[in-house]
């Protein structure tokens, strides 16, 4: 249940805002005809199809379909969910949030992480000073020196000595009065498993801190100092703890976000070392995952501050095999891809110390799409010299086409796959169509807020059109829609408009006024967007003019169900079963058809 202070907070910052100073913020806004216009911001475009209406507090683009009040632009437009756009709002107006009773126990949970916090800063200054100001830093100093690794650098990312002792650390944060139980739940500690007693989880490495987008270092990677001993492994990691969760951490991403938004893009790469010479080198816009898939998580905290994303992977074969079980879960995420593969190295690291910045500017120019990449793969990695390999080739490539928005970049690259394989082009288009079909029903696409807009068949658009009138006028005028449904089945409505007239005869049966707010709120995503599409494209009065498109919609919708009736019934007297129902089904077919009559007649 949500609380009534909680909507009344949503409402007092829903009705200080105003929706045209907000999205003015973020996009160059002219006026035309009572409403605002210009480049939409979630799509690519050059013409402004983007509009604002500060009336209605919405806006709606039609190239792309994105559209709502201004808590969606904003969530939209900054990545985050629709709360964190409303409190970010309130917070830009001075609007105080609505205290939080929390709990005893979440108070002390609060307390708790953020001394957890401090444990690792103090820690990551530890290492630190190790490395930098003792004499047991010499060996870390040494090999960051010979992997080129400045003194600035060190700076910048806090690298630090683990030094070889087992309790160094332990020690030094038990005297300043933080437990072992505190130490161990951040991971810097382990229970030894014999005696009692804890140990330093990490010794005798370089320590490489790790923090969460807001700079708080939440883990550690250490990386050993030699390759002699072949059983200790290379990079050690702290554990999954309360603060440090691989999946939703990027590497780098506190230091490189600002880079990222001018650049437009982040570079993503498999290592931190390789992050951290890339940037040390001049290219800033760079993260690395932690040594675990590419996930959602890690897409959507780069679409906060940039749509492309190029991925640059080593160019082993484990590499190579990330970089394509990562390109799905960032195209699904609407962002922009790219992939880079190291020609010359085993890895960016390697490439940038030897060939330098620009070399790596022009493999960044020079990244492959992300279909050209897959296309690569496949041929590279499939035996299609028969028949049978060249359609298990195609099975393997087209799944990317079908995912292809643009009609003509799609018949480009069917082109392409068709000449690649040496197969008929008829073949591939029909092998694609027939994939196009069942998208649908295999991939509900994730994200619904920005998407094309249908085409419709010419029943389906007369129907679209009407029930947007109808939806208009019940937006307004709340207490007619008994009426519309005595008339008409909800069945004739769009999965959507359905949704949509239930929403608003639930508010009906609860005596409440729909408005922007519970719509988002209460309406599912798709649904919402369609009655922000809907509201955005009527005029605002409720004159004679309107009331008339209305009964003209209400005659078309109701004439589109007869007519369907009549069909069904038309067929059943075509294949009789018997004499009675016959003369029923003649009975109720020339019934219909006088209905449909006066209908025509009188719209
Ligand atoms: P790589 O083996 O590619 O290391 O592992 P690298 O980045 O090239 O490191 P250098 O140049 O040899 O120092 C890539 C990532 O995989 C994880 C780490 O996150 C590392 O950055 N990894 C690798 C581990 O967690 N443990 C390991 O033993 C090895
Ligand atoms: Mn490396």
């Amino acid at each position: 249940m949500r609380s009534a202070e909680l909507d009344e907070f949503v409402e007092k910052v829903s009705e200080r805002t105003d929706i045209y100073s907000v999205v003015s913020q973020y996009v160059t806004l002219s006026q035309r005809s009572g409403r605002y216009w210009g480049c939409c911001p979630f799509h690519n475009e050059k013409t402004a199809s983007f509009s604002v209406s500060p009336d209605k507090g919405l806006f709606y683009c039609f190239g792309c379909g994105a559209g709502g009040n201004v808590f969606k632009f904003l969530s939209l437009i900054e990545n985050i969910s629709y709360f964190e756009a409303v409190k970010l709002q309130a917070q830009r107006l001075g609007i105080d949030l609505p205290k939080r009773n929390s709990s005893p126990e979440q108070e002390r949970r609060r307390r708790e992480e953020k001394t957890l916090l401090k444990i690792n800063e103090l820690a990551q200054d530890f290492y630190h000073e190790c490395l930098i100001k003792t004499a047991r830093g010499e060996v870390g100093r040494k090999y960051l020196a010979a992997r080129g690794i400045t003194a600035e650098t060190i700076e910048t990312f806090r690298l630090g000595l683990a030094p070889e002792e087992w309790d160094n650390l332990l020690r030094k944060l038990t005297r300043q009065g933080y437990t072992a139980q505190q130490l161990e739940s951040v991971g810097l500690i382990v229970k030894r498993r014999t005696l009692s007693g804890y140990y330093d989880r990490f010794r005798e490495r370089v320590m490489i801190p790790i923090a969460d987008v807001f700079g708080h270092v939440v883990g550690f990677g250490g990386r050993v100092l030699t390759s002699e001993n072949e059983e200790t492994p290379k990079y050690l990691n702290t554990p999954e703890t309360v603060l440090f969760n691989k999946r939703n951490l990027l590497f780098g991403l506190d230091k490189s976000n600002r880079a990222i938004s001018a650049a437009g893009a982040a570079v993503v790469v498999e290592g931190y070392m390789d992050a951290i010479s890339l940037f040390s080198a001049g290219i800033k816009n760079v993260v690395a995952t932690l040594g675990t898939a590419f996930t959602p998580e890690h897409v959507k905290l780069i679409l906060r501050y940039a749509r492309k994303i190029i991925f640059c992977y080593d160019s082993d074969e484990a590499g190579q095999r990330a970089t394509i079980r990562a390109l799905p879960i960032v195209q699904q995420a609407g962002a922009e891809v790219f992939v880079i593969k190291i020609p010359d190295g085993k890895d960016p690291d390697e490439f940038v110390r030897k060939h330098g910045k620009e070399a790596f500017e022009e493999l960044i120019k020079n990244a492959a799409t992300l279909i050209d990449y897959r296309m690569n793969y496949v041929l590279a990695n499939t035996e299609h010299s028969t028949t049978q390999g060249k359609l298990r080739a195609l099975q393997d490539i087209l799944p990317v086409i079908v995912n292809v928005d643009n009609p003509v970049t799609s018949e480009e690259y069917l082109k392409k796959i068709a000449a690649e394989l040496v197969l008929d082009e008829r073949r591939v288009t029909d092998e694609y169509h027939k994939l196009l079909k069942q998208k649908p029903l295999n991939e509900p696409k994730k994200d619904s807020a920005i998407k094309k807009p249908k085409t419709y068949s010419e029943e389906e658009s007369r129907i679209q059109m009407a029930s947007e009138e109808i939806l208009r006028m019940l937006w307004h005028e709340a207490d007619i829609l008994d009426y519309v449904l005595t008339v008409l089945p909800k069945e004739i409505f769009t999965p959507y408009h359905r949704e949509i007239i239930t929403w608003l005869e639930k508010c009906a049966e609860q005596e409440r006024r729909p408005n922007k707010i519970s719509a988002a709120e209460e309406l599912s995503e798709e649904a919402n967007l369609e009655l922000s599409r809907i509201l955005m494209n009527g005029s605002d009065e409720f004159g004679k003019k309107e009331v008339a498109l209305f009964e003209e919609s209400l005659a078309t919708l109701r004439q589109i169900v007869l007519m369907k009736k009549f069909y069904k019934l038309k067929a059943q007297v075509e294949s009789p079963k018997d004499e009675m129902t016959y003369n029923e089904t003649v009975k109720e077919l020339i019934k219909i058809k006088v209905k449909v009559d006066n209908l025509k007649g009188n719209p």
